[in-house]
């Protein structure tokens, strides 16, 4: 159903893998709703190809960029407001990886090279996006920019290891930049924080369908699905939600706010 909440908007929208990413979902949902946009994604996850069919489905150009490297969000700001013809409405910053997860380091045992590449790549990147953002004065006033993160910043899941500490400075970030942004553009500046997700960044973590289903049965309306985030992160890019900021912005289906559920109890007393 398109309401045409994004009609004449322009974005760059990073993170689409495959169909499971919820970045794909929203690239998905975003066309629906009348954007224009780019898609990214780090250049080794373009060689996997899925990503050329979600760009002819969105009539959307593919600009590879990691993350990490100014150069390449130079050029990923440039040609997108080359090809789109104008500067960028929103941004959806999708991006999160740990070498200490998926090589199964213990948080005991962390390798700390693999640290800083883990927060360069799943916070950083979220600073270095906005920064060139902001020196190529590449953002329309009143635009929004998005990142996702996850309830490891505030409580402790043993497995999530150091994206734990990767969250919570991606969502201090989106509260610093977020008030420069809103001084100096009117841009406003936003972390979701969403349930566990059966992506292949989700499903990476150790007991990661014991926890999923922890989750479900804590959350009173159930775990947050790809769909339902996409859903949110396009009412945080339309004009509906021009004055929220700095937020970092539950969509877990009540879990954050749960103390036990029926359903747990339900499940502990077998
Ligand atoms: P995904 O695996 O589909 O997406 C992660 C993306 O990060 C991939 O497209 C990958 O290519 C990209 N990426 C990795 N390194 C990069 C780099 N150097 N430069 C550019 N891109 C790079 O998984 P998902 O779940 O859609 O992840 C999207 C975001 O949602 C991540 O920030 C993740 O932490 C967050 N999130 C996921 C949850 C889950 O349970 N799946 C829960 C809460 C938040």
């Amino acid at each position: 159903m398109s309401n045409n909440l994004l009609k004449g908007k322009r974005g760059i929208i990073s993170g689409a893998l495959d169909q499971n990413s919820i970045a794909w979902k929203v690239a998905e949902k975003a066309h629906e709703q009348g954007a224009t946009f780019t898609l990214t994604n780090a250049p080794i996850a373009m060689r996997m190809g899925e990503i050329n069919k979600l760009g002819e489905q969105c009539n959307a150009e593919i600009i590879p960029a990691d993350a990490t490297s100014m150069e390449d969000l130079e050029n990923l700001f440039t040609k997108s407001q080359e090809t789109l013809g104008g500067k960028i409405d929103f941004v959806l910053h999708s991006i999160g990886m740990s070498p200490n997860v998926r090589k199964g380091k213990d948080y005991g045992d962390l390798n700390y090279d693999w640290f800083q590449k883990t927060l360069d790549v799943s916070a950083l990147s979220f600073h270095k996006m906005m920064q060139t953002a902001e020196k190529l004065d590449a953002m329309n006033e009143w635009g929004s920019i998005l990142g996702l993160s996850y309830i490891a910043a505030q409580r402790t899941f043993p497995d999530y290891s150091d994206m734990a500490q990767a969250k919570a400075l991606l969502e201090s970030i989106a509260r610093s930049y977020g008030y420069r942004f809103g001084i100096s553009k009117k841009v406003r500046v936003n972390t979701i924080s969403q349930s566990p997700t059966m992506t292949t960044a989700g499903s990476g973590v150790p007991g990661f369908d014991v926890f999923f289903n922890y989750a479900d049965k804590m959350s009173p309306l159930g775990n947050a699905d790809a769909e339902s985030c996409a859903d949110y992160c396009i009412s945080m890019f339309s004009d509906l939600t021009r004055m929220v900021t700095m937020q970092n912005l539950m969509h877990d289906g009540g879990f954050s706010t749960s103390g036990i559920t029926d359903a747990l109890v339900e499940e502990l007393s077998k």
